[in-house]
Order: structure tokens, then sequence, then C-alpha cells
């Protein structure tokens, strides 16, 4: 039986990096979580069948949820076969819903000869199926909506994060580690009502020794959350904590979104003085004592409601 939401029918489908998210929203929304059929063949292809047969009408959205880390190129091809899978079964719109988009960093050219791999990414996601793509605080948002040429949302939860970090800190200086992420700071700092500043890398043409400072604020005395996208191998946050915890700040908790936390990226940032790390299941994650993670499932239920109650 088809569960109807609101006046609409939904299914979702899981991709294997998100099957906890995608049973949430099925669940929340009420609507049947659907079962995929997964096999490989002996030369590694993979194939996958999308098990309609629980439902007996195609449901108006078809709601495809998958995350594009860890795996990130076996989950993509994944993904795509089951966006491929699902479009012609919905009677209105296929969504993507994958908070983390992989190769989102590559979103232009640095030299020339390379290729624009999140343009690749986004194209393909489209010519697969997806008319529309939900993410979440993905790197550059301009360029989310130049190469997907169907209706994109990305996300913003750095408000989110950062709150989150202020039952840790007093009253907080929020701090981008490089003018990349200050949007994400100024975001959040404008919607709480707290001082954000950047920090800027420079090197001494004489000795080579990279400082780093912050632009505008000092940061002595101060709670700092030091918010950023992605943490990868660790290194960048990293740095920032160590060098604000140099300069006389009090206590510094890191607050981003995706955490891919490859090697030993963890034991880095805790050794460089980090107390905290709040970050979301954008990426399977478990919580510690050292880790928070904010679910993500009711964010991206409102901006489901958003776009397909228009
Ligand atoms: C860079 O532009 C991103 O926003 C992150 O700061 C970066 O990807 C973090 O990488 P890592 O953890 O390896 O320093």
């Amino acid at each position: 039986m088809l569960v109807v939401t609101d006046s609409y029918s939904l299914a979702v489908i899981p991709g294997s990096n998100a099957y906890n998210l995608a049973r949430k929203i099925a669940g929340k929304l009420n609507a049947p979580l659907l079962d995929v059929h997964r096999k490989t063949f002996p030369d590694g292809e993979n194939y996958i069948r999308i098990d309609y047969e629980k439902i007996t009408v195609s449901p108006d959205y078809n709601i495809v949820v998958n995350t594009l880390y860890p795996r990130q190129n076996d989950s993509f091809i994944e993904t795509l076969l089951l966006l491929n899978a699902a479009y012609p079964e919905a009677s209105k719109a296929t969504i993507a819903v994958i908070p983390y988009i992989a190769y989102s960093r590559q979103d232009k050219l640095f030299l020339r000869g390379e290729s624009i791999s999140l343009e690749v990414i986004l194209s393909c996601l489209r010519s697969a199926g997806a008319d529309i793509l939900i993410t979440v605080d993905v790197h550059n948002p301009i360029i989310l909506k130049r190469y997907f040429k169907g209706i994109s949302k990305n996300i913003l939860i750095s408000d989110l994060l950062v709150k989150a970090s202020l039952k840790y800190l007093d009253n907080p200086l929020v701090l981008a580690p490089d003018k990349g992420a200050l949007n994400r700071a100024r975001y959040a700092a404008l919607k709480l009502g707290l001082e954000f500043d950047y920090l800027v890398k420079q090197r001494d043409r004489i000795t080579g020794e990279v400082s780093l400072a912050p632009k505008e604020l000092s940061i002595r005395e101060r709670d700092i959350v030091i918010i950023d996208d992605i943490i990868s191998t660790g290194g960048t946050i990293a740095l920032a904590a160590k060098k604000c915890l140099e300069n006389g700040a009090r206590k510094v908790v890191v607050a981003a979104t995706h955490s891919l936390l490859v090697g030993n990226a963890l034991e880095k940032i805790r050794k460089a003085g980090v107390n905290k790390l709040i970050t979301t299941n954008s990426i399977p994650i478990e919580e510690t004592d050292f880790i928070e993670v904010i679910d993500l499932c009711d964010v991206i239920i409102n901006e489901l409601k958003r776009v397909i109650h228009g």
C-alpha cells in the first residue's frame, strides 16, 4: 500500500551509505522505505533493483537518499543507478537527498587541463534522473546552482552547529579557519548575535615561516568556535586551533558539517588542544565523549516539505 503524506505520495529509497538517515526520513514522513536488492557481478560491476512491489502505484515523489563518503566512487555509481531506476517510477519528480557531495572542492579549474570534478558529479546526477537535489553545506553553493541543471537546495547548518557549541563556551568568537569559510561563520554569528572573524595566513618572506592570525579581532582570553565545512585530514583545523591557543585563546571547540576524518585526523585535532568536535551525520559517524553529532533528519524533512509543497 502506498502511504500518502500531506496529499502527495512518497517513497524513500536508501543508498548503502545513508540507510539509517533514509529510514528515519521515511519514518517521519510516514512514507514507505523501499528495499534495494544489490549484487556484484564476477567482474566487479554492480547491479541494483528497487523493490517497487511494496507499493501498488507509482509515487508522486521518489526520494533517493545517499551520501558520497566513504567509498565515494562506488557510492556515486550506486546513487546514479538508484536514480536511474527510480525516475521512471515517479509521477511528479525524483529527489536526490545527498547531504555530502564528494569532489565538491574541485569546483573550478585551478590548473589548465584539470577536470571540474563537481561539474561532472552534478551533471551525472541530473542526467541519471534527479530533478531536485537537496544537499547540506556544500563547499561552494554558487557553483552548485551553476552546474546542477535542475532545482537545487543547499541547507545551511553552521548556525545549528555553533548553537550546539554554546553550552561548552562563554560568549564565543565564531572563527573561520580561512576566508573560504567566512560565509559560514558570518551566517551563524549573525543569527546568534555573536562576533565573527577569519584567520589570515601570512608567510615571512625571509624565514618562510607561516603565521595564522585573525583578520580583525583579538582572540586573547576568548572562547573560540572554529567553523568549517569539511574535516578531511584535520590539518586545517588542527593548525587553526593550535594558533588560537598559542595566541591566548581560552578554549577551542570545532564545528564542522562533514567529518571525513581521514587517517589520524581525530588524534591530530585532539592533540592540537580542541575540546570538542560538533558535527553532523551527513557522513555516518559515532557519537563519543569528544564528538557531538547533530542529526540532519529534521532539517532535511523541512527542506523536502518546502520543495514538495512549493
Ligand atoms: C577547504 O577549502 C575546506 O573548506 C576544508 O578546510 C578542507 O577541505 C579541510 O581539509 P583538511 O582537513 O585535510 O585540512
